[in-house]
């Protein structure tokens, strides 16, 4: 059942309003809905009134308090069809039962831990009760829960709570809720069960005073005050940053241990995963803490981008996705430093979104068609459709970028907007067409750019020659507005004399096949540092020496291009070994330029030095050469370059962990800066153990020892994975025993075996699959066991005799069974196959093919199995 955007038509009905009343029991819940319904003016006139469903079981039903004659519906588990409707308002009463505890796909109404919480979107609330399940029907809901209050103390809705107590005679409580904003059913949402909280007062810019909560597992509360506060920065981030104020007088976050995604945007009523909650020195790294801050936000930023303004359809998933992680991404860049941050971005962008886009997989940021929505939440609608909202501020400048925001979010509030409705409020905003501009949703595909430079002497200009394609767009592709942000630099630093009229405020639009810029006031052959802070999603061809890129490292202004020239030359090193060429000279010249890096500029931003230090992974590597990827070559490679810097570098690095070194009984701080001081610390311990395995293990294990955080702790441990041999395995008992009770930091430990490199590493991790504290029912473990070893593990997953492929198929048949989602997202790591060497590539579309031949698959995984072996 294919759905397309060319297809999409107003719904035939609408519902202004929904009372529900949910009377929870682990196995047979009662949910009664009341839905005032009225045909839309906008759909067809006396037309069938079809309510989506997804594994009901209906009770009882009736119009306008009358119960239904069997002869004036039809019901199935996947519909409630009244053929003739009223021609007027009307109320249905729909009730139907469920079982929260027999729902293993956690979509709909589940318990986790205990716990009974929703996930709705995309399509979960039709498993809930009868429904137009589709984002363009808002409605507003009042929602009663009830259940035993010794099993349920906390009982949670959308909106303000109006009212709550006991029920006489019972053991029962209830509380009821009303959300005064009209939204769409997947926002919906509701939590009952045992958590304990932590609150702090907020008052938004407009005066409004509002009680912020995060709700947890009992006995970690106190774990909850990173998230909480989180909370509080982003709403003042968006009110200063955006203009946009809260609007209920309660804000609340549940953590729950079963989840699917990462979080949820629900209206007032945020659920999370609780890895992106809970948080502690001892159990969460920096890295946990980023993610935290991050994810908060992201679903904070949703009440605007995503609720108050909503989707039209699910093709349009981008324009609540990719702008709010757009602005998450700003916002984390302000808390922290903003060319970390960006680093950080493009390193996502490009591990996650540049193979998807160049896979089978590949889709537009706009989808056009789709079997299973669910399959869509991909790093292409989210990350790549975050780069466009970057591309188009950085065209029209910051000015007109808030100007233009604070008219969409004016003009659509209330809304189910497109794409279309975004776009228009700069065009309206800029006096601008940006229809050129909108080809970036529609053809799936990284463009490249070509870049050649052409210094004339004479006249003392240059001129830099740009040419586009677009690989994987299709031959009839347009080009694409590419904004490049770019400048010169010479031996010297950068020549700021050097100008140019086609620039403007640094940035050239290059929105044709082919162009040139020409600047003049060249003193003598410059560099160019060219996009900028990663000014658009392109590959970029240029041809360049190392001599220059080092010369960007050392003097561009930008610090995005300082680690991109590492990068590049790093990459340029591992990739002419790969082809046997000789790169040792080369190897040792990069390491002179690095140490000299490290002594200008480590310990003024130890964050950035850390990035610099650490060189593209095997996946970036194998991206960019891009077919015929043999994963031991590449990792072989990778391994020899960081020997080299390691030995030749030795020195520096011992110097800097000593510099870097806490004071004993400092107190732990989750800060960028103290962050960024370990995170060269550790940089500098997987060179020191790269280049001296003994002494790396010495130091590692040392340090897992002595940490006194999980960072540190764990960091340590991850370079002892990677040394073979006894003290390698009694750390890891050891630290398994430490945390038996902490599951989030059991995942840590499932992922670093998941995630060695050696022969023997399935093996390893099919005995973790017969761990005690394995499980398939949880997500998280899953990801971290299996997800870790398909998605981080290149060497194994992608083993010659198809090992590997075998474990991934396995887990993922099996799990398909209970949560095909989570199961679907697995398959993913296939993702690449086709640019395999032959021998690996034949396994891995036998082990396809295999998934594909199984009986009673999931439409969630056929799909990805599917389009992976290139169906349409
Ligand atoms: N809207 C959520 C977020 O980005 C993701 C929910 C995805 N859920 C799903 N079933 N695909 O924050
Ligand atoms: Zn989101």
């Amino acid at each position: 059942p294919t759905v397309r955007l060319e297809d999409y038509r107003p719904s035939d009905h609408l519902i202004d309003r929904v009372e529900l009343d949910v009377r929870l029991d682990p196995h047979d819940t009662r949910v009664t809905a009341r839905l005032a319904i009225r045909p839309n003016p906008a759909g067809r006139a006396g037309a069938a009134l079809v309510l989506d469903g997804d594994d009901l079981r209906l009770v009882a039903l009736a119009l306008d308090g009358e119960p239904l004659a069997p002869a004036a519906f039809r019901v199935a588990p996947s519909a409630l069809t009244l053929p003739e409707p009223p021609q007027r308002p009307f109320t249905l009463t729909i009730e139907t039962r469920l079982d929260p505890t027999a729902n293993t796909k956690l979509m709909g109404l589940y318990r986790s831990n205990g716990v009974y919480c929703t996930q709705c979107e995309a399509d979960g609330f039709r498993r809930i009760t009868y429904f137009l399940d589709r984002p363009d029907v808002l409605s507003v809901y009042t929602t009663r829960i009830e259940a035993e209050a010794a099993q349920a103390p906390v009982l949670l809705g959308n909106g303000n709570i109006i009212e709550s107590g006991r029920i006489e005679g019972t053991d029962r409580h209830f509380s009821i809720w009303h959300d005064p904003h009209p939204k769409p059913a997947y926002l919906f949402a509701l939590v009952g069960g045992r958590l304990d909280r932590m609150t702090a007062p907020f008052t938004t810019m407009e005066g409004r005073a509002v009680e912020l909560a995060v709700y947890v597992e009992p006995g970690k509360a106190e774990r909850a005050a990173y998230a909480l506060d989180a909370v509080a920065r982003s709403m003042k981030w968006d009110e200063e940053v955006f203009g946009r104020a809260y609007d209920l007088d309660v804000f609340n976050v549940v953590a729950v241990s079963d989840f699917n995604m990462g979080a949820m945007e629900n209206k007032g009523l945020n659920i999370f995963n609780d890895k992106y909650v809970l948080a502690s020195p001892e159990t969460a790294t920096d890295a946990d803490y980023a993610a935290i801050e991050a994810i908060i936000a992201h679903e904070y930023f949703h009440n605007w981008s995503g609720n108050r303004i909503t989707c039209r359809d699910w093709f349009q998933l981008c324009l609540k996705e990719g702008l709010t992680v757009f602005r998450d991404q700003e916002f984390s860049s302000d808390m922290r430093s903003r060319d970390v941050h960006r680093i950080g971005e493009v390193r996502t962008l490009r591990a996650r979104q540049f193979p998807e886009d160049a896979g089978p997989l590949a889709h537009p940021v706009r989808p056009k068609l789709y079997a299973e929505i669910n399959n869509f939440y991909t790093a292409t609608v989210y990350e790549k459709g975050a780069e466009i909202v970057r591309m188009l501020r950085t065209l029209i400048g910051e000015r007109a970028f808030r100007a233009g925001m604070d008219r969409y979010f004016s003009e659509n509030d209330g809304t189910a907007a497109t794409v279309e409705h975004f776009l228009k409020a700069f065009e309206a905003e800029t006096g601008r067409d940006l229809s050129d501009f909108a080809e970036w949703y529609e053809r799936p595909g990284t463009p490249r750019v070509a870049v050649s430079g052409h210094y004339d002497e004479a006249r003392k200009t240059y001129r830099l020659d740009f040419r586009q394609t677009r690989p994987g767009a299709g031959a009839d592709a347009p080009p694409v507005v590419i904004p490049v942000r770019l400048g010169l630099i010479g031996a010297e630093g950068p020549l700021d004399g050097a100008t140019s009229p086609q620039l403007e405020d640094g940035v050239f639009v290059l929105d044709a096949p082919e162009a040139s810029l020409t600047f003049e006031n060249v003193p003598a052959a410059p560099v160019p540092s060219l996009f900028r802070g990663f000014s658009a999603p392109v590959r970029v061809d240029m041809a360049m020496d190392d001599a220059d890129r080092l010369t960007l490292l050392r003097h561009d202004t930008d610090g995005f291009n300082r680690w991109e020239a590492a990068q590049r030359v790093a990459a340029r090193l591992m990739t002419g070994a790969l082809r046997g060429e000789a790169t040792e000279a080369g190897a040792d010249a990069f390491a002179a330029a690095l140490g000299a890096f490290l002594d200008d500029r480590a310990l003024s931003d130890p964050a950035f030095a850390a990035l610099v230090l650490a060189l593209p992974s095997e996946s970036d590597l194998a991206d960019e050469i891009g077919a015929e990827i043999d994963p031991d070559a590449i990792f072989s490679a990778r391994r020899a370059l960081r020997a080299r810097l390691g030995t030749a570098l030795s020195a520096r690095l011992h110097a800097l962990r000593d510099a870097l070194a806490e004071p004993a009984g400092a107190p732990f701080s989750p800060d960028a800066a103290s962050a960024g001081r370990r995170a060269l610390r550790n940089a500098a311990l997987d060179l020191i153990a790269a280049a001296d395995p003994i002494q790396g293990a010495a130091l590692a294990g040392a340090q897992v020892a002595s940490a006194t955080n999980m960072t540190d702790r764990l960091a340590g441990l991850s370079t002892l994975a990677l040394l073979p041999g006894e003290p390698r395995e009694a750390a890891l008992a050891a630290f398994a025993e430490r945390y038996a009770h902490e599951p989030l930091v059991l995942d840590k430990w499932f992922a670093i075996q998941a995630m060695i490199p050696e022969d023997g590493t399935v093996e390893r991790v099919r005995g973790l699959q017969a761990h005690p504290a394995f499980a398939m029912t949880n997500p998280n473990r899953v990801r971290s066991l299996v997800g870790s070893f398909a998605l981080a593990n290149p060497t194994q997953f992608n083993r010659a005799d198809g090992a590997g492929f075998a474990l991934a198929t396995e887990t993922v048949l099996a799990l398909d069974r209970t949560n095909p989602q989570v199961a679907a997202r697995l398959m993913t790591a296939f993702g690449s196959w086709r640019r395999l060497e032959p021998q690996r590539r034949a396994a891995a579309e036998s082990a396809l093919r295999r998934i594909l031949a199984t009986p009673g698959l999931s439409r969630d995984v056929a799909d990805i199995a599917g389009r992976s072996l290139g169906n349409p």
